[in-house]
């Protein structure tokens, strides 16, 4: 069975696939268009609950997904999972990926930091980066931004998909207008989230640098990390750890009952990766992406 699933936006497709023996539902499977950018590629997602796997309803929903996606002109297929960092090679999902031709294409690792981080940490990364960045205003928004900085933070967020390593697979920049953006975070505030942004901001008054945090309304005790970026021009000024450490103060002096917060990050990506390390956050598992081209 098929139907609509809804987009986070309007640059979005989402279709739901579901597997089903006589009445009972078996398997799951997502499908992913973006129509603004990246238009040759597909996100695909398949699921079936233990008790029904190693029957072929996997395999069968998978290819179902890749054949809608050919249809629809796409030739880069893409597809993730969440495997413990010993098995990356052998764990069941990866073999499934590979017994239908898709190879593995990027590695990311998960680290969870746990919550609360003491307030004397905060000052002293703050201290460490502030000599660096006296050139640049760096301020919170919660949920919203003004529209005075849209434009600038629209360009700087569509750099993230080209900005940061992602292994085999080529991004181009995203598309987000100020308009798609107010889109976007009206879904977010749908969804029950609660959105902490924040920007280093240059003289000229344009957002330069980012982080985000988002906080979930059904997923107590969680917090998870969205982008982080600075702008190319804007290197060497501590602005990652600057807004990651101030948006963190921030989210926790208004959520001060989260556990922790979730990041993942490309293991080629040494930069973030090390601001993660100084912050203390610890890997937990690799999220590992694999890809079937139907282009050669
Ligand atoms: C991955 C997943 C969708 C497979 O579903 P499934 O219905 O069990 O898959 P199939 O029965 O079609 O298996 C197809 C092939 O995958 C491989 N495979 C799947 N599970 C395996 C296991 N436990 N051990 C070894 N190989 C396995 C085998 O080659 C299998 O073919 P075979 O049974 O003829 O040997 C399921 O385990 C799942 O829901 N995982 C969690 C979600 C996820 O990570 N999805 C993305 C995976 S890239």
């Amino acid at each position: 069975m098929q139907g609509d699933a809804p987009a986070r936006g309007p640059g979005e497709k989402w279709q739901a696939f579901a597997a089903y023996d006589g009445d009972e539902m078996v398997g799951t499977g997502i499908l992913v268009l973006t129509l603004l950018d990246n238009t040759e590629k597909a996100y695909l997602g398949v699921d079936v609950a233990p008790a029904n796997r190693r029957r072929g309803i996997g395999g069968a929903l998978l290819e179902h997904l890749c054949a809608v996606a050919a249809e629809h002109g796409r030739t880069v297929l893409l597809i993730d999972s969440n495997v413990p960092a010993a098995e990356r090679e052998t764990h069941p999902y990866v073999r499934f990926a590979a017994k239908h031709g898709f190879s593995l294409a990027n590695v990311e690792v998960r680290r969870v930091l746990p919550l609360p981080v003491p307030a004397e940490r905060l000052d002293a990364w703050e201290q460490e980066a502030a000599p660096y960045h006296r050139d640049y205003r760096i301020e919170t928004f919660v949920d919203d931004l003004p529209e005075e900085l849209l434009e600038s933070y629209c360009y700087l967020s569509n750099q993230l998909a080209i900005d940061a390593p992602t292994g085999e697979v080529d991004f181009e920049a995203e598309s987000m207008t100020p308009e798609t953006f107010r889109i976007r975070q009206q879904k977010v505030k749908e969804q029950g989230r609660t959105v902490f942004e924040t920007l280093a901001i240059d003289a000229a008054g344009d957002a330069v640098a980012q982080s985000t945090l988002a906080v979930p309304s059904e997923d107590p005790g969680k917090v998870h990390q969205w982008g982080t970026l600075v702008r190319k021009d804007h290197r060497g000024h501590r602005l990652g750890l600057a807004v990651k450490v101030r948006n963190l103060r921030a989210m926790q002096q208004a959520f001060p009952n989260r556990r922790s917060v979730v990041t993942t990050n490309s293991e080629d990506n040494d930069h973030m990766v090390a601001i993660n390390e100084l912050m203390g956050f610890e890997p937990v598992e690799l999220a590992v992406e694999f890809q079937r081209r139907l282009d050669h």
